[in-house]
């Protein structure tokens, strides 16, 4: 049987390692894809850790998918072989169910994770739920389309999910690789565009990426002064740190939303009384189905939104994963070939 380089994690936190495993067969209403870029998520390191329930390791991570469809299984198709094709988060669910019927997959008592399930995008090939594929705008590159699959349709789609309107105050939280999507999707859809970041590194970034206003918030000033500006409509919090999401719920404004994508294991600190008074609301978001991630695709190639990337090739995975963790990646490590 043909063999295929790809990089492992054998037991909850484990070190990566370089294995070579069987190329996969696709079986009924399944795809094969032979990754050309995967990107590497901050939500990988809860397979890594395995704060994940159920992982079955050895594990190959990797939710963040862009290639070229190679092999049909059986049963009715939309694909087509060398197309170009993206899978995210979303690997597959039931469809039948009330939370599927409503596009909530990831409340789906099947929903099939990439990358947690079933093996990601750390691999040569994938195995895909043909329903979990996206198709590729010609315009966007294997390596810029593959972050869109997650960081940019988690935070596309919960921005498009909110109250907020043409000209109001959205801030992002934490400029990593959600981040740095969701300041440029909060500008081109509109709003009035706050980056907040610690310290002063990624003031010029941000502002290169459409941030109107930078919030250094490594003094924990951001909530209030975002109430010198009115209060947020909306902030998008992605980094996953819990105290420092907590904190901004004093920023927001009347019917102000906290929309929450980070993925922080840990509890947020809010008292009823910062929600009361001025109506406020937290929420979660997880990505978006397929056909979300479409629409993310299509905005991108409509507004020339694209992730910033650092190619690594797959026998890097361990240092490009360091970087995403050490925070120093610009804006997205992804692993290329
Ligand atoms: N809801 C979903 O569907 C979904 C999808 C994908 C990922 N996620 C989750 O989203 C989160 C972000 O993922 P990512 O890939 O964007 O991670 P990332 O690239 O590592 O970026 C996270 C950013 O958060 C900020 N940050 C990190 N540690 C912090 C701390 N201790 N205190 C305050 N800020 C901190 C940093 O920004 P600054 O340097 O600007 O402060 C960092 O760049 C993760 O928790 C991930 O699991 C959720
Ligand atoms: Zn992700």
């Amino acid at each position: 049987m043909a063999k295929m380089k790809s990089v492992q994690v054998a037991k909850a936190g484990g070190a990566f390692e370089i294995a070579a495993r069987d190329v996969p067969e696709p079986g009924t209403g399944e795809v094969r894809v032979k990754v050309e870029a995967c990107g590497l998520c901050h939500g990988d390191s809860l397979v890594k850790d395995g704060h994940w329930p159920g992982i079955q390791y050895p594990r190959t991570l990797g939710h963040e998918i862009a290639g070229t469809v190679d092999a049909i299984g059986a049963g009715p198709t939309i694909w087509k072989k060398a197309q170009r094709v993206g899978l995210g988060w979303a690997g597959g669910h039931c469809g039948l169910c009330a939370a599927c019927r409503r596009g909530a997959f990831m409340a789906c008592r099947d929903a099939r994770i990439t990358g947690i399930h079933f093996d990601g995008g750390y691999g040569e090939y994938v195995i895909a739920a043909g329903v979990a594929l996206a198709a590729l705008p010609d315009e966007i590159s294997f390596a810029e389309a593959a972050p869109i699959l997650c960081a940019g349709v988690t935070t596309f789609n919960a921005l498009r999910h909110t109250s907020a309107r043409a000209g109001d105050l959205v801030a992002v939280q934490g400029i990593g690789g959600l981040g740095h999507m969701g300041v440029q999707f909060a500008r081109k859809m509109g709003f009035k565009t706050v980056a907040i970041s610690r310290g002063a590194d990624k003031e010029a970034l941000a502002r290169e990426l459409g941030a109107h206003v930078y919030l250094d918030d490594s003094k924990g000033t951001a909530a209030a002064e975002l109430q010198k500006m009115g209060g947020a409509r909306v902030i998008l919090a992605t980094a996953p740190h819990s105290p420092s999401i907590s904190a901004l719920v004093d920023g927001l404004g009347l019917d102000g939303e906290l929309m929450v994508v980070s993925g922080a294991p840990t509890p947020m600190q809010v008292s009823p009384l910062q929600l009361i008074p001025g109506r406020r609301t937290i929420r979660g978001w997880a990505s978006g189905t397929a056909a979300d991630s479409e629409d993310a695709l299509n905005f991108c190639a409509l507004t020339g939104i694209r992730p910033r990337v650092e190619a690594f090739p797959r026998e890097q995975a361990a240092r490009a994963y360091e970087r995403m963790m050490s925070n120093n990646a610009r804006f997205r490590a992804v692993l290329v070939g």
